[in-house]
């Protein structure tokens, strides 16, 4: 006899999305809401915390309703509360985790707390039913560049992260110079589609010969150095620049950006002898890199397994979250109601 649906309610406020969800057995997803908040950090060219606070508070309720009236559940069909309470800004993160512990204790049933990046790494499992372990999980987001050793969806290792800008924030801070729409990672990709990614070589950091940590601020201040002079002491270029040079010079940074990535997942890949590559986070979105990795994993004898996190769910969402929780739920890790949130994680 099959054993009964574990449906389990998401909830995502770690930054800049609202994000809630209804997910069964892990992954049969019956709803997912994100009520974006580019709009309202647009004109500010990245993530303004108190901002995205408030949005939460806003938009916590109704996404939650509707993500209940999406999935056509009532709490009674409901087994468990998930949350991400780390890592990601506090202010906001607490706008989650507060609602969820209200529903938990409201309805009595049980609480799960997730990991962000873990919750990352899960999407790119939504569908994998025959995952190879151990897998190299790459969680490539606007807060976060990090390589896992992912040896079940609850053991992970990590192997190696930014030493300063995240991959995603070097897009948006890119995009900024170059005056370009927020968010800026999708805004360079499509610029960089008519470009030509060898017109201008930009920096490849690679930290040593054996390091698995990563840094884009450099290739970031390189792109603005060639825009606007050695140290900013030259006029802006961009506004008298044309589309054709605009693209190069997105078209050469997501080339060095890409570079850097898929060395380094080579690199970890080999040292913990993964048998597949996990790709998720909002820069996972990005096709030029998907191409990349999946030219990495065919190269390989035995080729390994590439699962990209598929694009809709790349970026913050809850199924993720509720989808990682069903592994919790399943183990018995529940948390209590003195869940807070975490910046760091
Ligand atoms: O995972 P995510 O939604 O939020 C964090 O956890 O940070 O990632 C957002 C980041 C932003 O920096 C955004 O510019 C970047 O993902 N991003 C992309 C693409 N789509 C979103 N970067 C490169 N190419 C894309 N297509
Ligand atoms: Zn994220």
């Amino acid at each position: 006899m099959k054993a009964k649906t574990v449906n389990i309610l998401g909830i995502e406020t770690s930054c800049d999305e609202t994000a809630a969800a209804v997910v069964a057995d892990g992954g049969i997803i019956k709803s997912s809401i994100v009520a974006s908040q580019n709009k309202l950090h647009e004109k500010y060219g990245g993530v303004v915390p108190e901002i995205a606070s408030r949005a939460h508070i806003e938009k916590i309720y109704p996404v939650i309703i509707e993500a209940m009236e999406q999935a056509e559940v009532t709490k009674e069909s409901i087994d468990a509360i998930a949350v991400a309470n780390q890592p990601g800004l506090s202010i906001a993160l607490v706008v989650g985790v507060t609602a969820a512990k209200t529903l938990s204790f409201a309805w009595e049933k049980p609480l799960i707390a997730i990991n962000h990046l873990h919750a990352h790494m899960q999407s790119a499992m939504l569908s994998e039913e025959n995952l190879q372990l151990p897998a190299l999980a790459l969680i490539v987001s606007g807060g976060h560049t990090s390589l896992f050793d992912c040896q079940s969806p609850l053991e992970l290792e990590l192997l190696g992260s930014t030493i300063d800008d995240a991959a995603g924030e070097a897009f948006d801070k890119v995009a900024t110079i170059l005056k370009l729409p927020y968010p800026g990672g999708p805004s360079i990709e499509k610029a960089a589609k008519n470009g030509n990614p060898n017109a201008i070589y930009f920096p490849r950091s690679m930290l040593g010969p054996d390091s698995l940590d990563f840094s884009f601020s450099g290739v970031k201040t390189a792109v603005l150095y060639y825009c606007r002079g050695q140290d900013m002491k030259g006029e802006d270029k961009v506004d008298s620049m044309t589309r054709q040079e605009i693209a190069d010079i997105a078209a050469s940074f997501q080339a060095a950006v890409i570079d850097v990535l898929v060395k380094k997942t080579q690199r970890a890949a080999d040292r913990i002898g993964a048998k597949a590559i996990l790709l998720g986070g909002g820069v996972a979105a990005n096709s030029a890199l998907r191409n990349a990795l999946e030219q990495l994993c065919n190269s390989t004898t035995p080729p390994r397994k590439l699962l990209a996190a598929p694009k809709q769910y790349c970026t913050d969402n809850a199924v993720m979250v509720a989808s990682l929780a069903y592994h919790k739920f399943e183990a018995g890790i529940f948390a209590d109601l003195t869940l807070e949130p975490k910046a760091t994680g």
